[in-house]
C-alpha cells in the first residue's frame, strides 16, 4: 500500500470547510462563530450538535461524540480511516499525495476492508455463474429457486443469488486464480482456518447463496441455504442456514438485510417492515413491500434498531412467525424499540406461516391485511401476558416487564405517554401506575448513578467524568492540551506504569516512546503515530474536549496528579512483588536484608512522587 505524504492528512483537514462537509448531512444554523444543528448520532428535539469550522472540529453534546472532518465521515458513512481520506479527497477534489518512491497509480484503498469488499463481489459473481452452469448440481439449485421457492431469474440476478457447489475446494481455487492473496482469503469469512492444509476449504458447500449487503450496498458476507445436495456434517445434520462469521467487514449486529434498498424508499411517513428471514425479505421487497428488512437470524440487537432509527421512519411493523419461538422473540424486541425511541407495531402471523409463504399462497393482499392489523407495543405485550379477566398478579407481571425499560428512556414525554397507554390497557388509574413507576425508579439505583435529562452542557460533564476514569486518559488529555509537557513526561513516566489495556495507555506509550527517541512533537504529529480507529477516536475526543472554564486547577496540576497516581500504582505493584518474594525467602534471613532495604526505599519514595515544574517545559513548542 502506498503511504500518504507526510503532512497530507493535516493539509486535507485544513482545506476542507467543516461546515460544507457537515451541512451535507445536517441542517445547520449560525450560532456565534459556530454552527448548530440536530445531532446526526442521536434522536433529539433541541439542537445540541455544534460545528466549529475555524477550529476544525464538531462536538455533539447529546452523544458525547467529538472529532474532525475525517472522523465525521467515518461515522456517517461507516468507513475506516483510509476510506474516509479517499472519500474526502474525491468529494472535495483534493488530490492524494503520496510519499516519494511509493507508486501513485495504485489506489490508496488497497486497505484491507476495501479489498475484502471486492473479494466478496468476486465470490458473488462466481456463485451466480455456478447457478447458471450446466450440470446436475446447478440444476438442483435452479429448480429449488424457480419451482420450489417460486422466484424467478430476474430476482436472482438483482439480489445476486447464486450457488456454492459441493466441491469444497472450488471457490478457493477460483479466488486464488484471480490473484487473491492468502492474508485476504483468511479474513474473508468464506473459508475454514487453513491450518496445515494446502488448499482453502469453503464453509459454504452445496448451498443456495444469498449475498448480504451493508447499508451502502456493498457485499459484506453471505448466508447459504441448505438444499437437497448439501452434504451433512458428519454425524450431525447440516444446519438450514450457514452465515458468514464475523470479519473486519461483517459485524452481524451492524447489519440489517436489505437495508440498502429499503433506505432508498423510507421516509418519515413510511414504516419499516421487519421480517425474520432473508428470503422473506427478498419476497416482500419484490412484491412491492419496499421497506422490508431482516436481522441476521432472530437475535435482534439494539444496534440494528439504531440503524433503522437513523433512517427516521414513521414506525416499524414486525412480522414475526406465529410459532412459539417467533412470539418469544417478539417480546424481546419490545424493550429494544422502546430504548431506541422507535415506535413499533406487532403483527401476528398464523402459526406455522411466514411472510414468504403468505405472499406465495394467498397473495400480497393477505399480507397487507395482516400488516394493517398490527398492534401497538403496549397492547401487544398485555395481550400476551394478561388473561381475559386479568388478576392483579398478572398486571404486576406486565409492569415488571415495562418499568425497567421505561426507566431507561430518554424522553420523559414519550415515557409519560406510554405510561398512560399502559394504564388504559391494565384498566388502572394513570396516577396510581405513575406513582408505582416513580417508586420503582427511585429504588432502582443511587441517585448519583441515575441518568440525568438536564440541559446539554450538564450531560457532557457527565460524559466527561464517565470517560476520564483512568489516569491514562487524564494524562493524555493534559499532554494534548499542553504539548510542552511531552519531554518531561517521556523522561518521568516508565512505560511499565501505563496500563496498555486502556486505549489511552497504548496511545501514551507510543507518543512518549517517540518523544524520548526523537524529541518534542506537535499534536498533529502525535496523531500520525496512531494505527487503530479506536485510538484515533479516543485521541480526538480528548483533543477536542474543552478545558473547564471555572476550574482553578491548571493542566500542570492535573498532569502532576496523574503522574502521582501512576507512580503510586506502580510502587504498590513493586511492593506486592517484593512482599511475596520475602515470604518465600522467610527462612533465610541473610538474603532478605537486601529485599527489606528495597521495600523501605519504595515506601519512602511513595511520599515523593516525581513532578513536573513550569520552568522545565520545552520553550520551543
Ligand atoms: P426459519 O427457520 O424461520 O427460516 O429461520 P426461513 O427464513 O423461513 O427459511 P426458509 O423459508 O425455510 O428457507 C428464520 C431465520 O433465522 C435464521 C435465518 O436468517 C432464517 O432466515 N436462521 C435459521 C439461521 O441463521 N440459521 C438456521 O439454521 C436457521
Ligand atoms: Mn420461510
Amino acid at each position: 500500500m502506498p503511504r500518504l505524504a507526510e503532512g497530507f492528512v493535516t493539509e486535507l483537514k485544513d482545506r476542507i470547510d467543516l461546515h460544507d462537509l457537515v451541512s451535507r448531512y445536517v441542517q445547520l444554523k449560525k450560532s456565534g462563530s459556530s454552527w448548530v444543528g440536530l445531532s446526526p448520532f442521536n434522536k433529539e428535539k433541541t439542537p445540541s450538535f455544534y460545528v466549529h469550522p475555524l477550529k476544525g472540529f464538531f462536538n455533539c453534546f447529546s452523544s458525547g461524540e467529538k472529532g474532525d472532518g475525517i472522523t465525521f465521515v467515518q461515522k456517517m458513512e461507516n468507513l475506516d480511516f483510509y476510506e474516509a481520506i479517499e472519500y474526502l479527497s474525491r468529494e472535495f477534489s483534493i488530490p492524494l499525495r503520496f510519499q516519494e518512491g511509493s507508486s501513485t497509480s495504485e489506489p490508496l484503498g488497497q486497505s484491507m476492508r476495501k479489498e475484502l469488499f471486492s473479494l466478496q463481489e468476486i465470490a458473488k459473481a462466481w456463485f451466480s455463474e455456478q447457478m447458471k452452469a450446466e450440470g446436475t448440481e446447478s440444476e438442483v439449485a435452479r429448480k429449488y429457486w424457480l419451482q420450489e421457492r417460486k422466484f424467478n431469474h430476474e430476482v436472482a440476478d438483482s439480489f445476486g443469488v447464486g450457488y456454492a457447489p459441493t466441491d469444497r475446494f472450488a471457490l478457493g481455487r477460483h479466488l486464488t486464480s484471480k490473484g487473491i492473496v492468502d492474508k485476504l482469503m483468511a479474513k474473508s469469512g468464506l473459508f475454514y482456518d487453513k491450518k496445515n492444509q494446502s488448499d482453502w476449504v469453503s464453509i459454504f458447500c452445496g448451498r443456495l447463496m444469498i449475498p448480504i449487503r451493508e447499508k451502502l450496498g456493498r457485499i459484506c458476507g453471505f448466508t447459504g441455504r441448505k438444499l437437497s445436495v448439501t452434504p451433512e456434517w458428519g454425524e450431525k445434520k447440516a444446519p438450514k442456514y450457514v452465515n458468514s462469521p464475523e470479519t473486519p467487514i461483517f459485524h452481524k449486529g451492524q447489519i440489517l438485510f436489505n437495508l440498502d434498498l429499503a433506505n432508498k424508499e423510507i421516509n418519515e411517513s413510511k414504516d419499516f417492515l421487519l421480517v425474520e428471514g432473508q428470503l422473506d425479505s427478498i419476497r416482500c421487497y419484490t412484491e412491492g413491500f419496499k421497506t422490508t428488512v431482516a436481522p441476521q437470524g432472530t437475535a435482534f440487537k439494539e444496534s440494528q434498531a439504531e440503524l433503522m432509527r437513523k433512517s427516521n421512519p414513521r414506525r416499524v411493523v414486525c412480522l414475526l412467525d406465529g410459532d412459539q419461538a417467533g412470539q418469544k422473540a417478539a417480546l424481546s424486541y419490545v424493550p429494544i424499540f422502546l430504548k431506541t425511541g422507535l415506535d413499533a407495531r406487532f403483527a401476528t402471523l398464523p402459526e406455522g406461516a411466514d411472510p414468504d409463504q403468505i405472499v406465495v399462497n394467498q397473495g400480497k393482499e393477505a399480507l397487507e391485511k395482516i400488516i394493517e392489523e398490527g398492534e401497538p407495543m403496549v397492547s401487544y405485550v398485555c395481550g400476551k401476558i394478561l388473561s381475559k379477566k386479568p388478576s392483579p398478579q398478572e398486571k404486576i407481571k406486565v409492569t415488571d416487564f415495562f418499568f425497567p425499560t421505561f426507566a431507561e428512556m430518554e424522553s420523559l414525554v414519550i415515557r409519560d405517554s406510554y405510561l398512560n397507554e399502559l394504564a388504559d390497557s391494565l384498566i388502572v388509574p394513570a396516577q396510581a401506575l405513575k406513582a408505582d413507576f416513580q417508586k420503582f425508579n427511585r429504588n432502582r439505583k443511587p441517585a448519583y448513578q441515575q441518568k440525568t435529562t438536564h440541559n446539554p452542557t450538564q450531560k457532557v460533564e457527565n460524559k466527561t467524568t464517565e470517560r476520564l476514569t483512568t489516569a491514562e486518559d487524564d494524562l493524555l488529555y493534559c499532554l494534548l492540551h499542553d504539548v510542552r509537557l511531552g519531554s518531561s513526561l517521556s523522561q518521568i513516566i516508565d512505560p511499565s506504569w501505563l496500563d496498555t489495556k486502556v486505549t489511552a495507555g497504548r496511545i501514551l506509550a507510543k507518543i512518549l516512546a517517540e518523544i524520548l527517541a526523537d524529541g518534542p512533537l506537535e499534536s498533529s504529529e502525535m496523531e500520525e503515530l496512531l494505527e487503530a480507529d479506536s485510538e484515533r477516536f479516543v485521541f480526538q475526543n480528548l483533543l477536542f474536549q474543552e478545558p473547564e472554564e471555572e476550574s482553578d486547577t491548571t493542566i500542570m496540576d492535573t498532569a502532576n496528579h496523574c503522574i502521582a497516581a501512576l507512580f503510586a500504582k506502580n510502587s504498590r505493584k513493586s511492593e506486592k512483588t517484593l512482599l511475596s518474594s520475602l515470604q518465600e525467602l522467610n527462612h533465610n534471613p541473610s538474603s532478605t536484608t537486601e529485599l527489606r532495604a528495597q521495600l523501605k526505599e519504595i515506601r519512602s519514595c511513595r511520599k515523593n512522587p516525581p513532578k513536573i515544574f513550569e520552568t522545565e517545559l520545552d520553550p520551543k513548542l
